[in-house]
């Protein structure tokens, strides 16, 4: 006899509650990055629209930014924190192979018993775990998902590599996903490129180890650049089609804060109407991997850029290569 199982179902659909950010508290402009390499303000500027870069002081660590950001959001959600059953963080920062941050999180933060892992999709990170949180609460695994992204990459960048130095920012931004009778996530569109890991990559561990260095960030910048401007502009425009959207419905776009001319090339393409606020987060901030897309809408919305029930794309892009967006209702 075959037993029947019986199956999990949940919200019709989810939305994002509330976001909260924080930003590393040591602000590192172009002047100062210039006594650490050989590089020009002008130069920073132009080729990436950074005009200075947030680092981790030495109290701030992946936790402790997490956390603060994740109380943020939970507050703001005015979801019982009780109530939150999933943790989510993505994060390459972490320097422990367990416990995960997320179960560190979800005890500094006195979670009940939530189901708590990390995922490594690098600057793609946050919209990954966005999209399964989206997942989990439409089939009923979860009803309120903490969702996280926190890079402190200031303390894995080779300094005397003048190609990626001045790029890297550090913090946390995190956001509450729960339940909701109209669409709030658009369908994820997500992938990742097969023999592509030496564009971006850091030393294995062990060999790391046995040199008596520690794992540092490489680049091939030209190389994501091109990606990032051709496949990803697609991929972008993809998601806006799959929530059955036209660039005029749309509201604000946040793409990774990766480089201010990849963020241009995108908006050519996609012919995405002036009226779509556009973020420039990477200016004050760097480029922040995982953390990025939610510590830059929670700059929109506190400048009033943008407002609670806009449309926004989210995309993400990096190390992997991977990539992940979607169409989100602003919180
Ligand atoms: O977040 C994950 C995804 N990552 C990205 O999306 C990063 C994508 N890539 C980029 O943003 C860009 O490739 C960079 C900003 C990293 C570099 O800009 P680029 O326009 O691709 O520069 P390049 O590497 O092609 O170098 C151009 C020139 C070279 O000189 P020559 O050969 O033309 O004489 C470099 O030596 O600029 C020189 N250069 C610099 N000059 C001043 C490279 N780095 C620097 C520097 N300051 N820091």
């Amino acid at each position: 006899m075959t037993a029947t199982i019986k199956a999990s179902q949940g919200a019709p659909f989810s939305r994002i509650l509330a976001v909260g950010g924080e930003r590393g508290s040591r602000v590192v402009d172009n002047a100062e990055m210039c006594t650490i390499i050989e590089s020009s303000d002008e130069w920073i500027q132009q080729r990436t629209g950074i005009v200075e870069r947030r680092w981790a002081s030495d109290d701030q660590t992946p936790l402790s930014m997490t956390v603060n950001a994740s109380r943020k959001a939970i507050e703001r959600s005015g979801v019982d924190p009780a109530q939150i059953d999933a943790v989510l963080i993505s994060t390459v920062s972490h320097m422990q192979q367990f416990p995960s941050l997320s179960v560190s999180v979800a005890s500094e933060l006195g979670l009940q018993n939530p189901a708590a892992t990390d995922l490594s999709a690098a600057c793609a990170g946050f919209c990954y775990a966005l999209g399964l949180a989206d997942s989990m609460i439409r089939t009923g695994s979860a009803k309120h998902v903490l969702v996280a992204g926190v890079e402190v990459l200031s303390r894995q960048t080779d300094f005397t590599d003048r190609g990626t130095a001045f790029l890297f920012g550090d913090g946390a931004g995190a956001v509450v996903v729960g339940p909701s009778q109209t669409p709030g996530i658009g369908p994820v569109v997500w992938g990742s490129e097969t023999d592509t890991a030496d564009i971006i990559w850091t030393e294995d561990w062990n060999e790391a180890l046995e040199s008596g260095t520690k794992p540092v960030i490489h680049m091939e910048g030209n190389k994501v650049f091109k990606w990032a401007t051709t496949f990803i502009a697609e991929k972008t425009a993809e998601a806006l089609d799959l929530a059955g959207l036209k660039p005029e419905d749309l509201d604000v776009f946040i793409p990774h804060q990766a480089n201010n001319r990849i963020t241009d090339s995108m908006l050519r393409r996609m012919k995405l109407p002036e009226s779509v606020v556009v973020s420039r987060d990477i200016q004050q901030m760097g480029n922040s991997s995982a953390a990025s897309i939610p510590i830059a809408m929670e700059a929109l919305l506190e400048a009033g850029d943008a407002r609670s029930g806009d449309t926004a794309l989210v995309i993400g892009f990096g190390a992997g290569l991977v990539y992940a967006g979607q169409v989100v209702v602003l919180p």
